[in-house]
């Protein structure tokens, strides 16, 4: 089975992924780590030097590599890869994956990205707390069409990462 973590840049879906593993005794794979070594150049640099549209072309394949590869994993997904392409309809149509939407409010996420928002090709170029959120705020409820068609959806919250591993445990069995 593919356990597969969806939800916008920053809700937990590496740590969350890495600890879900660990527990299901699972392989972990991060698609960006992925893309980054099989490419061998980070996000933010394929973004800046093959642009926007090259990179989701890239995450596509990429996330079909690891679909038929078909081996127990917890997958967690970049922000945007249910929101281009097939990607979605490959994900719920899949028999062997299983989909969950990590659900996080957006002032915690414009907390939790204002810090490392370098990292981010997306939002590098936001220099205060107030645009990030409206940023957010806008992006999100476009994006939240595409999470919410999740198999399930997981409130993090305050919660810590434990406690989300094991909503996702129960919810699976
Ligand atoms: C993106 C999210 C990033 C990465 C790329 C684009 C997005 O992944 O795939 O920068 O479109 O939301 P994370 O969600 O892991 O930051």
């Amino acid at each position: 089975m593919i356990v597969v973590l969806m939800g916008y840049m920053g809700c937990g879906k590496s740590t969350i992924g890495k600890e879900l593993a660990k527990v299901l005794n699972y392989n972990f794979i991060d698609l960006d780590d992925y893309i980054t070594a099989r490419e061998k150049l980070t996000v933010s640099k394929i973004f800046e030097e093959n642009g926007e549209i090259y990179f989701r072309k890239k995450e596509s394949y990429y996330l079909n590599e690891i679909l038929n590869s078909n081996k127990n994993s917890v997958l967690a997904l970049g922000g945007g890869t249910p929101c281009y392409g097939k990607n979605l309809q490959t994900l719920i149509n899949h028999s062997n994956v299983s989909t969950f939407y990590l659900k996080v409010s957006i002032p915690m996420l414009t907390e939790r990205l204002f810090k490392e928002r370098e990292k981010r090709p997306l939002i590098s170029h936001l220099e205060t707390k107030e645009e990030l959120l409206e940023f957010i705020g806008k992006h999100l409820f476009e994006r939240a069409y595409y999470y919410n068609q999740s198999r399930f959806i997981v409130s993090v919250h305050n919660n810590s990462t434990q406690d989300v591993v094991e909503d996702i445990i129960v919810k699976l069995i």
